[in-house]
C-alpha cells in the first residue's frame, strides 16, 4: 500500500492511474478504522482498479471542541488495518495540506441542513461538505463510497455533488453490526466497559419500537423509545424520528411501511447515531 501525506504526490501518482483509464474507487474516513470500514474498502475494490482510502479528522465539521479533541486517532494501526485488507492507496494529509487558508465556504442544502444531525450539530454539514468537496477535487474518483449509519450525510454528500456538478458515483454501502447490534462506529472504541454494555441496547429499542410503529403506530413507538430510554441511567436521548426516504418526518401510520428510523443518543459524553428502515 502507498501512503501519501501531500496532496501533489497524491495527485501525481493518480493521474498515471488515470491516464491508463483505471477506475478510482475512494473512501473517506475520519480514522479509528473498523470492520464497517473495511467493508467499504472490499466493495471498492470489487467496484474499482484502483482503492483510495483518506484518514483525515476534519475540524471543520466538529461543532463541539471536546468532541474533536477527544476523536480517536491510531494511524499506525489504522495503516496496518487497511494494508491488510488490500486498500491500495492511503491519504493522511495534515490539517495544513487541506486547508491552506482559513477561507470558509458555505453550503446551502436547504430543509436537508435543518433536522435530525443538521438541526441537532450546527455547521457540522457545512464542514462535512467542505472536506468531501476538497477530497474529491483532489481524488477526483470515480466512485466514492459511504455507510448508512450515516444516512444523512450521504444524502449530504449527493446533494454536494449534483452542486458540484460532478459525476462521482455516491455508493450507499451497508450499516455492519457488532455481534449485540450496536452499530461499527469509530466512537465505540470511547465507550467505558460499563457504557458499551448500555449502547447496546440502542438497536434492541429501534427493533422493538420499529415493531410498535408497523403494529400500533407512530406516536406509540415514539413515546415508547422516549420511556425506554428515560429508564436507563447514563443514556440521553437527542432525537428519535421515523422518516420517509428524504428525512420528512411522518405523522400518518399508514407510510411507515417504507420509512427510516434514526436515533441520536448519549452514552455518558459519547454520541452514537444509528438508523433502521422498515421495508
Ligand atoms: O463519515 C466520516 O467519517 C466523515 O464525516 C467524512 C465523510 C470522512 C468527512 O470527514
Amino acid at each position: 500500500m502507498l501512503i501519501f501525506t501531500k496532496i501533489a504526490e497524491l495527485r501525481a501518482f493518480l493521474k498515471g492511474i488515470k491516464d491508463v483509464n483505471q477506475s478510482v474507487g475512494f473512501v473517506p474516513t475520519m480514522g479509528a478504522l473498523h470492520n464497517g470500514h473495511i467493508s467499504l474498502i472490499s466493495i471498492s475494490k470489487k467496484a474499482c482498479n484502483i482503492t483510495v482510502c483518506s484518514i483525515f479528522v476534519n475540524p471543520t465539521q466538529f461543532n463541539d471542541k471536546a468532541d474533536l479533541k477527544r476523536y480517536p486517532r491510531m494511524p499506525e494501526k489504522d495503516a496496518a488495518f487497511l494494508e491488510k485488507a488490500g486498500c491500495d492507496v492511503l491519504f493522511m494529509p495534515s490539517v495544513e495540506e487541506i486547508y491552506p487558508t482559513e477561507k470558509k465556504e458555505t453550503y446551502d442544502f436547504g430543509y436537508l441542513n435543518t433536522v435530525l444531525e443538521g438541526k441537532y450539530r450546527p455547521g457540522h454539514f457545512n464542514g462535512v461538505a467542505q472536506v468531501v468537496k476538497r477530497l474529491f477535487e483532489i481524488v477526483a474518483p470515480d466512485k466514492a463510497f459511504f455507510g448508512s449509519k450515516d444516512y444523512q450525510q450521504v444524502m449530504i454528500i449527493k446533494a454536494l455533488v449534483k452542486q458540484m456538478n460532478s459525476n462521482i458515483e455516491i455508493v450507499n454501502c451497508p450499516i455492519l453490526r457488532e455481534a449485540d447490534g450496536l452499530a461499527m462506529s469509530s466512537r465505540n472504541t470511547l465507550l467505558s466497559k460499563e457504557e458499551r454494555e448500555i449502547a447496546s441496547l440502542v438497536p434492541k429499542i429501534m427493533q422493538e419500537a420499529k415493531q410498535i410503529a408497523l403494529t400500533t403506530g407512530i406516536h406509540e413507538a415514539k413515546q415508547f423509545v422516549s420511556n425506554e430510554i428515560l429508564k436507563i441511567p447514563d443514556m440521553k436521548l437527542e432525537y428519535y424520528e421515523i422518516c420517509d426516504a428524504d428525512l420528512n418526518e411522518l405523522t400518518d401510520t399508514k407510510q411507515v411501511k417504507n420509512a427510516i428510523a434514526l436515533i441520536a443518543v448519549f452514552v455518558g459524553k459519547i454520541r452514537l447515531i444509528d438508523n433502521i428502515m422498515f421495508n
